[in-house]
């Protein structure tokens, strides 16, 4: 494991039983602005059976759509995408962010195989084909992506390319993520790496350092996102867009002591 790997899991272990409640509402925000946009993911073919779109769990007894939440957390964005799709796995690299994923899944009388988080790394290149992800549950997604987590990994293009091959031909990959923005004043920069930086996750100068260590990237331009669907056989019709004009996150203080405010994009591309 990296040492952005191991700070990651730490960091997130320790945050898990938090993590709803202090981003609740930047949660909310962020999943109708997803759901705005599930034409894009291409889960808005998925057959229906009746008219209620307005249910939290995976659609059943309708045509097969399957959601890889690669760095899943809690579920954001399973819990964006249930309604839309027929299975939701989560992995993530967090025991505790996997185990409040799959508590919320259970609570809302979801199926293991409706909604269900694995702990696990599917992007470590010393283990490229990790034998727990074998299995036909992990393969041949419709959809699969990354909600604000791929500033936390160390070689973001790697990742993509690990995802994009989990896909079916014609299945979307898609990142929700920061655009760039400068280390904010106060978060310190932490071994001279200077990754220490107001972030959405971290909260209070006790947190920022731990926070820091997890955190790999400032952000990502629109070329670069372009670049990394390209390389890993994602590009066609590839999309980049600002998801609103900022997302707030509250309860955790930006510069001036205010709510920081993040620019967040949605990127989408479909597999050869
Ligand atoms: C900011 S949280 C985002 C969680 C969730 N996707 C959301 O949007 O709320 C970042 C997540 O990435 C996970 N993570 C970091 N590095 C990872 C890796 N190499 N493999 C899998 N998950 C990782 C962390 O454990 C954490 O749950």
């Amino acid at each position: 494991m990296t040492d952005t790997t191991s700070a990651n899991k730490a960091y997130f272990d320790k945050l898990a039983a938090d993590y709803d409640s202090r981003f609740e509402k930047t949660i909310e925000q962020l999943v109708r602005e997803i759901q705005r946009r599930k034409d894009l993911l291409g889960v808005d073919s998925a057959g229906d059976d009746d008219d209620s779109d307005d249910d939290d769990g995976p659609r059943t007894g309708r045509k097969q759509v399957k959601l890889l939440d690669y760095a899943c957390g809690t579920g954001l964005i399973s819990r964006a995408l249930a309604q839309y799709t027929t299975q939701c796995t989560g992995i993530d690299i967090s025991e505790n962010m996997v185990a409040v994923y799959n508590t919320r899944a259970e609570n809302q009388g979801l199926s293991e195989d409706e909604m269900r988080a694995y702990h696990g790394n599917l992007v470590d290149p010393a283990d490229p084909a990790p034998a727990a992800f074998e299995g036909s549950r992990f393969r041949d997604f419709d959809v699969a992506g990354v909600g604000l987590g791929f500033h936390h990994l160390d070689d973001p293009e790697y990742a993509a390319r690990q995802l994009v091959a989990r896909l079916r031909p014609g299945g979307v990959f898609f990142v929700v993520d920061f655009l760039p923005h400068a280390p904010v004043g106060g978060q310190g920069h932490r071994h001279g790496h200077g990754h220490g930086h107001g972030h959405g996750h971290e909260q209070g100068a006790g947190q920022e350092h731990e926070a820091a260590d997890a955190i790999k990237h400032h952000g990502f331009s629109e070329e670069r996102v372009r670049a990394i669907f390209e390389a890993a056989g994602a590009g066609q019709c590839f999309m980049f867009m600002e998801l609103g004009s900022g997302v707030v996150f509250h309860g955790t203080r930006g510069e001036g002591g205010e709510p920081m405010k993040r620019r967040v994009f949605l990127a989408r591309g479909t597999k050869a």
